[in-house]
């Protein structure tokens, strides 16, 4: 039967810009919450920033701001706005309220966790610290408010030989990421202290999965994420954030590539590079996955759900941020 209802006007020739990853027939269940999303933006004077593992139709149709959790974090920064819906999970909702605490930050579900910020407390933090006194404490951001008040300075991926290099010092603590942890320490001489955490997501991709693809996909580049192993780190390409193997992209358009991370990152990327074949083997990320158009409408709607944090702890917390983000 014929679709009569009619187009709304704020969506129109938005279809044929994602058209390559989302299906046509998926289409008409995403328009009417996009436009619905558009209209409270305006009302409500507020910006949507969105990481680069949400799914085409929140990175390419609603959002304002896209990128990886570095870039967030300083556009977070820069937002001049009444409410910042952050569309990613809640570690980064956090880290926008942190920066920004006279602001509504809402996340459109609070269980949006991430397995690296739930591996360690504050209480295993401050262990660490009377372990090895005065060694300071590098805070990967992906780590609760509270964990980050008992580090010195946090980082990302994309930033973190450059604050392991920019306290000085010959050994640093660096937490939660194992994995983050040992991909940096072979690219400085500074002596790193890791702690047991891992991606759920990047931990599951093998040495094993990069040789088959290879044999698989003659010729492929692979771009992976330094929060996988260091052996499969070892068997890529290259390896860096999310927004640096989108730059990679960007700037190199290899014939074929793959990227070895989260799902929707290759389909945000192939949207804007039609020349390159994109090999898609991935992990959803179960957390990432739970910011829907939907619960994004609702937040704005309904103001839900509102990050708050403790005074004392933000205050410790936004200047482990801040240190990074000075450096
Ligand atoms: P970046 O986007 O900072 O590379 O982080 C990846 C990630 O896993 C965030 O959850
Ligand atoms: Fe956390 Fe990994 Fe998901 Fe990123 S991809 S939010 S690090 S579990």
């Amino acid at each position: 039967m014929a679709n009569l209802s009619p187009r709304p006007a704020s969506t129109a020739g938005m279809y044929d810009r994602v058209s390559r990853v989302i299906p046509a027939i998926e289409w008409p269940v995403f328009e009417p919450d996009i436009a619905a999303i558009l209209a409270l933006k305006r009302a409500r004077n507020a910006v949507i920033l969105a990481h680069n593992y949400q799914t085409p139709e929140i990175f390419h149709c609603v959002a304002d701001i896209v990128g990886d959790s570095l870039a967030l974090a300083r556009e977070a920064m820069r937002v001049d706005a009444d409410v910042i819906v952050l569309a990613g999970v809640h570690f980064m909702a956090e880290t926008a309220k942190l920066l920004n605490p006279d602001m509504t930050v809402l996340i459109p579900d609070p269980a949006a966790g991430c397995s690296l910020a739930e591996s360690i407390t504050p209480a295993d933090v401050r262990r660490l610290r009377d372990l090895h006194p005065g060694v300071p404490i590098v805070t990967y951001v992906n780590t609760s408010a509270a964990v980050k008040a008992e580090s010195d300075i946090c980082c990302t991926s994309g930033n973190a030989r450059a604050i392991v290099e920019s306290l000085g010092v010959p050994r640093v603590i660096m937490l939660p990421d194992e994995y983050l942890a040992r991909n940096i320490a072979r690219e400085t001489a500074v002596d790193i202290i890791t702690w047991n955490g891992t991606c759920e997501v990047h931990a599951r991709f093998t040495a094993a999965d990069i040789r088959q693809l290879r044999a698989d996909h003659p010729g492929v580049v692979v771009l992976a994420h330094p929060e996988c192993p260091p052996d499969v780190v070892l068997a890529a390409d290259f390896a860096g954030s999310t927004a640096a193997m989108s730059d990679y992209v960007r700037d190199r358009q290899p014939a074929r590539v793959v990227l070895v991370t989260e799902c929707s990152m290759s389909d945000n990327v192939a949207v804007q590079h039609p020349n390159v074949d994109f090999i898609r083997p991935c992990n959803l990320c179960p957390h990432m996955k739970r910011i829907t158009l939907g619960n994004i409408r609702a937040a704005l709607e309904e103001n839900r759900y509102e990050v708050t944090i403790d005074a004392a702890v933000a205050a410790r917390a936004r200047r482990a941020v801040e240190r990074m983000l000075a450096v």
